[in-house]
């Protein structure tokens, strides 16, 4: 891939660690970062012979020698290596790989005085989309305020990695921003959620129809290591729109009808407050998939 990232520029010569390089997330990250003239080193459970980094590390993010040789020199961090999901492994491996990576990458981190990190959250950390109870948001659209109801350990995981990134600054003064990312691939995968959503939306109502590209999500990561801040930030992130093609209010009163909604929705606007992650990051999404606006089918609702 090439080019920059508009406002991120500012990454040339800084030396990144970027941890799940070799992930979905991570590969394109890591070449975007090159691209810029970032100088990356890559740290991930399994090697990943295309990536572009000047450093290649496979290694343990819960091993304290490991993390430790890769942040030499390192000036930012991009934490992205985790177990993506609730299933992909016991949920003791799943929980504590995640808790404990984050805690090793950001208290080292700290510790070494550095200054930024950018951690990827999940959308999930708020609880309600994996949760197996009858449950909605508390409101629409979803913020980083929102009330949280978490009953499975990916998400658990998740939130409290915010906390850590939190106590991370409160205790060294690393800057950390947290993205609370929703659905995020590439294109083709993104249309292949869309036309599973388009004919079942009832299963989206709980992240809101949200999706995010790859690419987006990588310029994103990149923000966070240049934009201006300090503190420990959580946010949500998503592509403008919804995945699907049916007017949002449509949508929240056919499958949310209860739950209070604080603005009204234009058109397919996604139920995301992305208000923060503008005035943080200067953050927009660029690759939105295009879907034509239909009124929401009687039959789905
Ligand atoms: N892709 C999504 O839809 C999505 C949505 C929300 C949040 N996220 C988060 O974004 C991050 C990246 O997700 P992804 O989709 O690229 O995941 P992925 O599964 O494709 O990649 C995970 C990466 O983490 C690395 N990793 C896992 N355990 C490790 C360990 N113990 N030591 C070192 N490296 C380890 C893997 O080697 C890999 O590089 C994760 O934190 C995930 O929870 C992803």
């Amino acid at each position: 891939m090439s080019g920059g990232i508009g406002a991120g520029e500012g990454l040339a010569g800084t030396r990144v660690l970027v941890t799940g390089a070799s992930g979905r997330i991570g590969r394109v990250t890591t070449a975007l970062l090159n691209d810029c003239g970032a100088r990356v080193t890559a740290l991930s459970a399994n090697e990943e012979p295309a990536l572009e980094a000047e450093r290649v590390l496979v290694g343990d993010t819960r091993s304290e020698a490991d993390v430790a040789d890769a942040l030499q020199e390192v000036e930012a961090v991009v934490h992205l290596a985790a177990l993506a999901h609730r299933d992909i492994d016991t949920p003791y491996n799943v929980y504590t790989t995640n808790v404990v990576s984050t805690f090793n990458v950001l208290a080292q981190a700290g510790a070494a005085g550095i200054r930024r990190a950018v951690v990827a959250s999940s959308i999930n950390a708020y609880g309600v989309p994996m949760n197996h109870h009858e449950v909605t948001p508390a409101y629409y659209p979803l913020d980083s305020d929102i009330p949280v109801d978490i009953d499975d350990w990916y998400s658990l995981s998740k939130y409290n990695d915010e906390q850590t990134a939190r106590m991370a600054w409160r205790h060294w003064g690393i800057d950390v921003v947290s993205l609370r990312f929703p659905y995020v691939n590439d294109a083709d995968a993104i249309r292949q959620h869309s036309e599973r959503l388009t004919a079942d939306p009832a299963v989206g109502v709980r992240e809101g129809w949200s999706y995010l590209d790859s690419r987006d999500a990588a310029r994103a990561l990149a923000l966070g290591i240049t934009a201006e801040f300090t503190g420990a930030h959580r946010l949500f992130i998503a592509a403008d729109s919804t995945c699907v093609p049916y007017p949002t209010a449509d949508l929240l009163n056919a499958f949310a009808a209860d739950t209070p909604k604080t603005k009204a929705f234009i058109g397919r606007e996604v139920p995301i407050d992305l208000s923060a992650v503008r005035a943080l990051l200067g953050f927009r999404a660029e690759h939105e998939i295009e879907v034509a606006e239909m009124p929401l089918p009687p039959h789905l609702a």
